[in-house]
């Protein structure tokens, strides 16, 4: 092996047609949508597989996302374990009201957890002899604005790699290094004064569909990921620290902040919790050059209405279209209008996002506030508009 820059190894030099920064369900979806038109990807991701499959985080999908997974050969486990829903409850004032979605919007929602969609992913990548390069480190980009970038990464034994694309994406989240290589020309930030306790739980879940619960000390939703499993959420301050969270504390502010009369909240073991972190972001342009940018690299939205994954699957679905027509049919029209068209989507569920938080967490001493998100609750879930409104942005059938 020969030396340069000081006495480094040359780099191992390979050659695809799309080098994906990010095994996270942007770039994974990514992979497998373009390999289905025969477009050549390599995946770099700097956590292990173990790790990715396990991650918690989102778990709820929009009609269409659900739509996209299956007409793209991933429905196989989604249809017999995802659990499909046609409404949420919202919750205020002790009582608690059901939004039915297919009555308002025609649509529905599914709970299936972004850890099966990542598992599901991986093994069809794997399955079908791609490349996915786990637990990298050193990953860089280069030559941005040449007509071949170049993805730099150490492999796992620490050998150099350069891999020579027509085109990067950037799919590495919020704090990956895509971000570096195509600065934002404008950058719109939101942080928000509390973040979501979450929980995993072994008990069955105690409702059908979905709870949304606004309360005086603060939000708690009720989702489930199996007819085992309870996926539980409360609102605590932005700067809480998990340890103060014992499990009884946890199931005690659930117990009041869910309590309506005739209806149980059923406790069980607590498998897993975390604090998860608010903020609304967005940046563009999500393009620069041959680097293209999507899912949480390019906007973050609040967990409040799950938008989050559904976004980066929108983003990705549009970004594989745009690129197979223009490295198989020579067509960069699609390309060209990624960025600006892919923004008009992240916005609405920036908005919606924004709307449902604003609407459901609470600030201590703010009784104005308090007194319009009442106001809010009470027109949506009496209003055929307003709950129509709710309907078709949760399920994400609202024209962007
Ligand atoms: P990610 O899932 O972040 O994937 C990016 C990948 O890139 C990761 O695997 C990362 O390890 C890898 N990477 C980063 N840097 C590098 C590098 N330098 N080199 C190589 N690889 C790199 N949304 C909801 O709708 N509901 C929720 O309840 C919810 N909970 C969440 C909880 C947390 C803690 C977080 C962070 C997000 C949550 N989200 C939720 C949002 C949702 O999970 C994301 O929108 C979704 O994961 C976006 O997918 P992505 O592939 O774009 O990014
Ligand atoms: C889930 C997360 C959300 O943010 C939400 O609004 C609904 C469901 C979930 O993790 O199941």
């Amino acid at each position: 092996m020969g030396l340069f820059g000081g006495g480094r190894p040359r780099p191992m030099t390979h050659r695809t047609q799309v080098g994906i920064v990010g095994a996270g369900p942007s770039g994974l979806l990514l992979s497998h949508l373009l390999a289905r038109d025969g477009i050549e990807s390599v995946v770099v991701e700097n956590r292990s597989r173990e790790y990715c499959e396990r991650r918690q985080r989102a778990g709820l999908l929009e009609q269409g996302t659900v739509s996209l997974l299956r007409d793209s050969g991933l429905g196989a486990r989604l249809d017999v374990e995802g659990i499909e829903h046609g409404g949420i409850y919202l919750q205020y004032a002790g009582e608690r009201y059901h939004v039915d979605f297919r009555d308002l919007a025609g649509a529905t929602v599914t709970i299936y957890a972004q850890t099966e969609i990542v598992k599901d992913l991986i093994a069809a990548r794997l399955a079908d002899d791609q490349q996915i390069e786990f637990s990298v480190s050193d990953t860089a980009l280069a030559e941005i604005d040449s007509d071949q970038p170049l993805l730099r990464y150490q492999d796992s034994n620490g050998a150099a790699h350069e891999v020579v694309c027509d085109v990067i994406a950037g799919c590495d989240g919020f704090h990956g290094i895509s971000t570096i290589a195509a600065p934002a020309e404008q950058v719109w930030e939101r942080s928000y004064p509390y973040s979501w306790l979450g929980v995993l739980a072994d008990v069955a879940p105690s409702t059908d569909d979905l709870i949304y619960a606004h309360h005086p000390e603060g939000f708690a939703l009720h989702s489930l990921r199996s007819p085992q499993v309870s996926r539980l959420y409360l609102q605590v301050d932005a700067d809480e620290d998990i340890a103060a969270w014992s499990d009884d504390r946890i199931w005690a502010a659930l117990q009041r902040r869910f309590a309506v009369d005739g209806w149980t909240l059923h406790e069980g073991p607590i498998r897993e919790k975390s604090i998860l972190p608010m903020r609304s972001y967005v940046r563009a342009p999500m393009r620069r050059g041959r680097l293209f940018l999507a899912g949480d690299a390019a906007h973050i939205v609040p967990p409040t209405g799950a938008k989050g994954l559904n976004l980066a699957v929108r983003d990705v679905a549009r970004l594989a279209t745009a690129l197979t027509s223009w490295l198989r049919d020579g067509d960069r029209r699609l390309a060209e209008e990624y960025a600006e068209a892919s923004l008009r989507r992240v916005w609405r569920a920036t908005h919606f996002s924004w709307w449902m938080t604003s609407m459901l967490h609470t600030t201590p001493g703010d009784d104005f506030g308090l007194a319009l998100q009442l106001a809010q609750l009470r027109y949506t879930t009496t209003s055929r508009a307003a709950a129509t409104t709710l309907a078709e942005n949760y399920t994400g059938v609202a024209a962007a």
